[in-house]
């Protein structure tokens, strides 16, 4: 892999996360962010595997739209000029990438459609140069679907915020975690072009610091209004009357409405409750999974415990001591005050509204 240092802009230009460089897969490595802007250049799924699985690629769309790409890569490493070959490799390609993280479903979602769309194109036996570039289109497609449909879930979300709210938002749901825009972040943006003032608080998300690194980095170059929080402040900001909103992205929601999300989203659920704050979830319909029940049916993750005692290098726990580190938790869907999508809002009964958004 190699990097391309960009250094910082002070001038506001919206960062892009991932995108297609001519025959490798541009990446921005988000681990190095906000201190360098690093993009990676990666030629192999191999590559694209591990950019997703050390989270240099993260946020559950902008895994898929990786994964897509790094389909997309399997295929024009195929030598032979074969379509059934070629599909075979496309196949494997997709269930390699499938191992790289298990709780977005985004990551499924988007290599499911990639396998479709190569299945369908070698029927028609086209040459594996022909092949490539329809693939290609296709992870093309899914890359910008997404710009849309963030933009989309921004509208939809819009009539939920006032000038001057207070809003807060945990982990990191914005352009960075999109193909722009973001889910959680996308109303901020169009808020923020349409003159209203919106006081963003971002939680800065232990242990990989997703709030205070992309949040607060994304949100400060934007120019929109953004103050960081410790997570154990939100509750103390919440009893201030500071906020008025809190919205969340997500990484999969049950056919029932629970919501996996970040560590920490169902504490933020909790004390929203706790202060009749409402608690809004935005995401794309490609993150809605009906095949899961419920939220005990969602793996999450659990992820190296040097995270947590040695999080960004500095030592800060003592040597073999026991760790838990799961990267997400489920917030069950009684504190979910309704869920944001392109396709329009829903709300309780979940199970028969998420269902409808499909219909
Ligand atoms: O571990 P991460 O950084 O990939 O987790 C990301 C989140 O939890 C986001 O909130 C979620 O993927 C939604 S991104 C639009």
């Amino acid at each position: 892999m190699s990097g391309i240092t960009t250094g910082n802009s002070s001038t506001y230009e919206p960062l892009s996360s991932v995108y297609w460089g001519g025959d490798h897969l541009v990446l921005l490595d988000q681990r190095l962010l906000p201190e360098e802007i690093v993009y990676l250049k990666l030629s192999t799924p191999e590559e694209v595997w591990e950019g997703i699985h050390s989270m240099k690629v993260r946020g559950a769309p902008a895994i898929g739209i990786a994964a897509a790409f790094g389909a997309v890569l399997g295929g024009i490493l195929y030598e032979a000029d074969d379509s059934e070959g070629w599909l075979q490799q496309v196949v494997k390609t997709c269930a390699y990438l499938a191992t790289s993280r298990p709780t977005a479903v985004n990551l499924f979602w988007a290599l499911d459609r990639m396998k479709l769309a190569a299945e369908k194109l070698a029927a028609d036996k086209l040459d594996t140069a022909a092949l490539n570039a329809a693939l290609l289109a296709e992870a093309e497609a899914i890359r910008s679907e997404d710009e849309e449909v963030c933009r989309r879930i921004g509208e939809n979300a819009l009539p939920f915020f006032k000038d001057g709210m207070g809003v807060l938002t945990h982990c990191n749901a914005g352009g960075l975690a999109t193909a722009k825009y973001g889910t959680a972040l996308a109303p901020m943006y169009l808020a923020h072009e349409q003159g209203l003032n919106i006081k963003v608080f971002a939680d800065e998300t232990r242990p990989v610091l997703q709030g205070a690194r992309l949040t607060a980095f994304e949100l400060q170059q934007a120019g929109i209004d953004v103050t960081l929080l410790a997570d154990n402040m939100a509750a103390m900001v919440m009893s201030k009357g500071w906020i008025q909103a809190v919205i969340v992205g997500t990484d999969r929601v049950a056919a029932n409405g629970d919501v996996a999300n970040k560590i920490g989203t169902y504490g933020v659920a909790v004390l929203a409750k706790a202060h009749g704050i409402p608690f809004y979830v935005a995401c794309p319909l490609s993150t809605i999974d009906l095949n899961t029940k419920t939220g005990a049916d969602i793996p999450i993750e659990e992820r190296p415990a040097e995270e947590i005692t040695e999080g960004f290098g500095k030592r800060t726990a003592p040597q073999g001591v026991k760790v838990y580190n799961p990267a997400f938790d489920i917030t069950p869907n009684e504190y979910v005050t309704a869920i944001i999508t392109e396709k329009g809002v829903v709300q309780a009964p979940y199970h028969e509204s998420l269902k409808s958004l499909f219909e």
